[in-house]
């Protein structure tokens, strides 16, 4: 009886450790820029990017408004902007992002899928970005239009 339960209960924990390793890096590599971002960014960058989600306080600094970073950099949206600080093993150091390494390690360490992965992050957060402000309105001159003119 034991001599047939112990191969099983391994081949159960070898079937399993397998369909997890197989499992989990498929999943990130088939979730669009959309399923990624709700999934590993919005917790701290918000549903919509704007840097209110419910993680904010566990980074060291505020999280970014990702949907500003046009405007930022001159009213140009930037994807190797996104691109480079994903890939910047420091800038999780310094903001206190959850390594890349760590969420994506099920990729093994195939740079290529990555990259994949952090362009199509790029691409969904070019979606996100707001128009700059527009001006404030000049002062009016003066005029009122309100009322029409008054008859003798
Ligand atoms: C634990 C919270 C947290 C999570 C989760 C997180 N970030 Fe961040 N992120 C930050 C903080 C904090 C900063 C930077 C603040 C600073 O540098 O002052 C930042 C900065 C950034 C910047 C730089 C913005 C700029 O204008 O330079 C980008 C791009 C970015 N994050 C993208 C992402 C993406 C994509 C994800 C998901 C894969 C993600 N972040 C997940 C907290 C987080």
């Amino acid at each position: 009886m034991a001599n047939r339960t112990v191969p099983r209960v391994l081949a159960f924990w070898f079937v399993l450790a397998l369909a997890v390793t197989l499992a989990w890096p498929k999943e990130a590599i088939r979730m669009t820029g959309a399923e990624l971002y709700a999934n590993y960014c919005a917790s701290c960058h918000g549903p919509k990017g704007e840097g209110d989600g419910p993680d904010k306080a566990k980074s060291k600094r505020p999280p970014s408004d990702l949907t500003r970073m046009a405007e930022r950099n001159g009213g140009k949206f930037s994807r190797e902007r996104v691109v480079a600080v994903l890939s910047d093993p420091e800038a999780y150091v310094v903001t206190g992002m959850p390594s890349g390494r760590f969420f994506f390690s099920g990729l093994g360490d195939s740079p290529v899928k990555q990259k994949m992965i952090y362009r199509r992050l790029a691409d969904f957060i070019e979606t996100l970005q707001k128009p700059a402000e527009p001006p404030p309105p000049p002062a009016s001159p003066g005029k009122d239009e309100g009322s029409p003119p008054r008859r003798p």
